[in-house]
């Protein structure tokens, strides 16, 4: 089974099957939230470990609040400028979620995507879904209905929506009350940024601190993800040079003699809509290495999203 119809999707979601939907970061498999056997396969058609937590999709506020214990009031806002959107919600679950989903943690990560194929179709079934990103668990996400196809081989249905706009993953945020004071924790930076969520709630009435948390709380965020086919090499301020060369000869112990530049469109919103992309066009040549540079400008906030990913797509990082 390859490519499906809007219609076909919706009735193969019903019985209980995995289909790969369009969202504006990157293509899903999604599943049913209300059934443990379509859950179980997201994970085995995935190869993804039971310790790394679903995000779960809605088309509304209220269908958001239906899977949460508590409701932490600042999400209202966020809500209100940022859904439908980039912006996961870690909040508090409810016996609705099932421990599959939220990989035994107490918690559970709800998103509204900015697709209208995905949107009208989780209108239409009425039950929440599912959906880590459509590709095999480690490799690049897929921001084609094509990349899926490449993924699985076909043997997945995908419901076609285009390239996705934003092209990297959400940014997944949780959110504590402490002292009157919110604690925002960024726990994957993605397409809201933190100038984003800063300009959000600088006009409200609220006290807040917004930081970046690495830790467990996001077990599935690993160190190492998004490997494309080809060894990357990030050179920091670094030129490609024979100097350079050798070094990530010797570190990856094989010649580079089909080394190619990732070059980076100027504003990181391109940058990220071409990464995953350029990733698997690159990779593609017989024996390839890909190697970008990452530029002092590149350091700023508004890049965080694009060097998080190419930092652990990574197999040489050259300082
Ligand atoms: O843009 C996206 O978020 C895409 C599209 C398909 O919606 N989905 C996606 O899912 O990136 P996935 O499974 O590839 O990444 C989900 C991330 C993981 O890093 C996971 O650890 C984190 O969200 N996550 C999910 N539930 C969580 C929870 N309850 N607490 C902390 N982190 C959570
Ligand atoms: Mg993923």
């Amino acid at each position: 089974m390859a490519i499906v119809t809007e219609k076909q999707a919706v009735n193969l979601l019903r019985q209980g099957q995995v289909v790969a939907l369009p969202t504006e970061t990157v293509y899903g498999l999604a599943g049913r939230i209300d059934s443990e056997a379509t859950l179980r396969k997201i994970f085995a058609i995935k190869q993804r470990p039971f310790f790394d937590p679903l995000i779960v999709h809605v088309h509304s506020i209220a269908q958001a609040k239906s899977l949460c214990s508590q409701w932490p009031e600042i999400f209202d806002l966020l809500i209100a400028n940022f859904w439908p959107g980039p912006l996961t919600l870690i909040a508090p679950k409810n016996a609705s979620v099932s421990s599959i989903i939220s990989s035994g943690l107490d918690t559970v990560g709800i998103r509204c995507p900015d697709h209208p194929l995905t949107l009208a179709l989780l209108r239409t079934l009425g039950t929440p879904l599912a959906a880590p990103s459509a590709n095999r668990f480690g490799h690049t996400s897929p921001t084609t209905a094509a990349h899926v196809e490449e993924e699985f081989a076909q043997s997945v249905a995908v419901l076609d929506g285009g390239p996705c706009a934003v092209g990297v993953e959400s940014t997944v945020l949780a959110a504590e009350l402490s002292d009157d004071t919110w604690w925002l924790k960024i726990l994957r930076p993605g397409g809201i940024s933190r100038a984003q969520i800063r300009d959000c709630l600088k006009g409200a009435n609220i006290k807040f601190e917004l930081f970046r948390e690495e830790s467990s709380a996001s077990p599935g965020h690993l160190k190492s993800h998004y490997k494309p086919a080809a060894p990357l090499i990030l050179l920091n301020q670094k030129l490609w040079s024979k100097e350079t060369q050798a070094e990530a000869e010797k570190q990856l112990q094989r010649p580079l003699n089909n080394a190619v530049e990732l070059r980076l469109p100027e504003t990181p919103h391109e940058a990220a809509r071409v990464l995953f992309e350029e990733f698997r066009r690159l990779s593609l040549p017989k024996d390839a290495a890909i190697y970008v540079t990452r530029s002092a400008a590149q350091n700023g906030e508004d890049w965080e999203a694009v060097f998080d990913r190419i930092v652990r797509a990574a197999s040489v990082t050259l300082i």
